[in-house]
């Protein structure tokens, strides 16, 4: 049987989200970006001046603001108060201010409130950091996607560049490292692989092979892996 909540966790820049569009839209499945769901609010943070340090401040927006992620045939558009911000939440520096904003308690408890919501209809695909370890302790499916530094930045500057925004590959790999820290050093559900999860390094792997593997995954296949290593 296939599993009904597949939760993808990784470091930044791993492919995550090109990752579990993919797969979900296989298997029928709602495709959550929890990223988007932080980004959001730290584009709130930005619009409005409200300090990164401001906890409160910052959960009151995770509260307020009414996050939609509506698919669109390939496209997974993100709206803020029925605002189209798809592309305002991908900048740098939104980017830069997701992590110290997706520290703060009161925006985590608020946003993982809707996530969790969001997948009791049915069969989703989540991504994230703390998806296996915090969102779904107990998902049936849980994958720690990896790839190598240099991998990881090559992908994100030419993401960045098609988008627009000049980008030079070591100062990515810096900007993911440092994302990286922040995000697996924080006190609260902090980026890390659960005991449980199958560790998936695509670093010289292609999408497409990336996408079979975690629907083998979801269907309880580990390709003689056997259990996960503890
Ligand atoms: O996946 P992303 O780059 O869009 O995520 C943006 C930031 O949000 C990332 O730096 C860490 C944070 N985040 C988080 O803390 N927990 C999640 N489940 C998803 C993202």
């Amino acid at each position: 049987m296939t599993a009904r909540i597949i939760a993808i966790d990784g470091p930044a820049g791993a492919g995550k989200s090109t990752i579990a569009k993919l797969a979900a839209k296989r298997l029928g499945y709602l495709y959550i970006d929890t990223g988007a769901m932080y980004r959001v609010v730290a584009l709130c943070a930005i619009r409005e001046g409200v300090a990164f340090g401001d906890e409160a401040a910052l959960g009151k927006i995770a509260a307020r603001v009414k996050i939609e992620l509506r698919h669109e045939g390939d496209l997974c558009r993100v709206f803020c108060d029925g605002e189209d911000v798809s592309a305002a939440i991908r900048t740098p520096e939104v980017s830069a201010a997701a992590s110290p904003v997706s520290a703060v308690r009161p925006v985590r408890e608020a946003l993982v409130a809707q996530q969790r919501a969001l997948a009791a209809t049915g069969g989703v695909v989540m991504d994230g950091r703390d998806i296996g370890t915090y969102v779904f302790p107990g998902a049936d499916c849980k994958i720690f996607l990896t790839a190598g530094l240099t991998e990881r930045a090559a992908r994100r500057a030419k993401e960045l560049e098609e988008k627009g925004y000049p980008a030079e590959a070591g100062a990515v790999a810096l900007e993911l490292l440092q994302r990286d820290a922040r995000d697996s050093g924080r006190a609260l559900a902090p980026l890390c692989k659960a005991e449980d999860a199958f560790e998936l390094d695509s670093t010289e792997l292609s999408i497409g092979q990336v996408v079979e593997k975690v629907l083998a995954l979801a269907r309880g296949d580990r390709g003689g892996a056997g259990p996960p290593a503890v």
